[in-house]
């Protein structure tokens, strides 16, 4: 079964099966029908997040469905059950239209609702973890159901227990949210403020939120549907103090975003765009012109031509900053 249509980055990659799953019952068929087969079982939403590196000796899972129910009310708090299959810029889009607010910062993030708690996806000052309330999941090993509350998430900065402890062991099936009937807009975020501020907007609505976060997304990122990409390809560093402070004298223009603990994440689009990359191409593969830490498939098949250019990155970087850089997505096989 080709994956070529099913990640983002249009890498070629075979899995041995593949199914479609739109009900509990179904999902629990094709896990049986894994451990009878001794198959690994991977999750694909959009595949938005993953690089594929060679075949897939797998079942992959794929959800259909965007069931959206409401579980409880409590004066302006909604408590929300979403499917995993849901797409997540549709849900964005859908709890606006419901007057339920939270989740504009994050309008326009390709990938699915179940994929969502993963990487816990952030963007414009929100991630995800300030709305989850539980994650659903079934155990690949023997089927059974499992609920984890959000202290069991494990959530911090672009991770979570699904990439750690649990990466592998679960298929995620359903996200329970806490929205509010109450706007409440984050505008912390400075490249959201200063958009908000051109459009002429002193106090936003949360659909002007949202639509000044589809704006300056559509301008900045490329469009996976036409320059094949998995958004921001490493993660941005964070560094202790005083290492901070060491590059800040040699690069006195260093982005820094202070964090808890006297730490700082500091922007590796700059890291990259400084060592050179912005618009260098290798073979099929580059790095965005648009944005340093965007990289896309021109006209490779091969994830590995990518990862190739990612470790060239890598190496430069660390020689040029002494800054190891971190892949964001999922890397299947390589
Ligand atoms: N910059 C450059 N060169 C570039 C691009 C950016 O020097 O080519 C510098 C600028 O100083 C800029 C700074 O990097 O101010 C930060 O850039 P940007 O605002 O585009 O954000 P980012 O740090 O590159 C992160 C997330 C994005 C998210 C945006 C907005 C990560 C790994 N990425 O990107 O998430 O949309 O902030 O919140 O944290 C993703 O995860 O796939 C993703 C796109």
């Amino acid at each position: 079964e080709s994956l070529r249509a099913r990640n983002t980055l249009r890498l070629e990659s075979r899995a041995t099966a593949l199914v479609e799953v739109s009900s509990p019952v179904q999902l629990t068929e094709a896990l049986d029908w894994a451990r009878a087969e001794g198959l690994p079982v991977v999750p694909l939403g959009t595949g938005s997040n993953v690089v594929l590196v060679g075949d897939l000796d797998a079942l992959v899972v794929c959800h259909r469905g965007s069931d959206m129910e409401l579980l409880s009310e409590q004066g302006e708090q909604v408590l929300l059950r979403v499917a995993a299959g849901h797409d997540w810029h549709a849900l964005v889009q859908r709890t606006l239209e419901a007057g339920l607010y939270g989740l504009e910062n994050l309008a326009l993030i390709p990938g699915t609702a179940g994929a969502a708690p993963i990487q816990n996806i952030g963007a414009y000052g929100v991630e995800l973890d300030r709305f989850v309330v539980a994650v659903h999941a079934l155990e690949t090993a023997n089927g059974r159901a499992m609920t984890l509350t959000a202290g069991d998430c494990g959530f911090g900065y672009r991770d979570s227990v699904f990439k750690g402890e649990l990466r592998d062991q679960l298929v995620i099936t359903a996200v329970d949210l806490r929205l509010s009937r109450r706007p409440r807009p984050e505008l912390g975020y400075p490249a959201l403020r200063s958009e908000l501020e051109q459009a002429g907007i002193s106090e936003p609505r949360p659909e002007d939120v949202f639509r000044a976060v589809v704006d300056v997304r559509s301008r900045r990122l490329p469009d996976p549907a036409r320059e094949p990409n998995v958004g921001s390809f490493f993660k941005n560093p964070v560094l202790k103090a005083a290492a901070v402070e060491a590059l800040r004298r040699q690069h006195p223009d260093l982005p820094v975003y202070p964090q808890s603990g006297g730490r700082a994440k500091i922007p590796a689009a700059w890291l990259i765009d400084r060592a050179g990359w912005k618009g260098q191409r290798r073979g099929g593969v580059g790095v965005h012109p648009g944005h340093a830490l965007v990289l896309v498939n021109y006209a490779s098949d091969s994830g590995a031509e990518l990862l190739a250019l990612a470790d060239e990155i890598v190496a430069s970087v660390q020689a040029r900053f002494g800054v190891a850089l971190e892949p964001e997505p999922r890397i299947y096989g390589g």
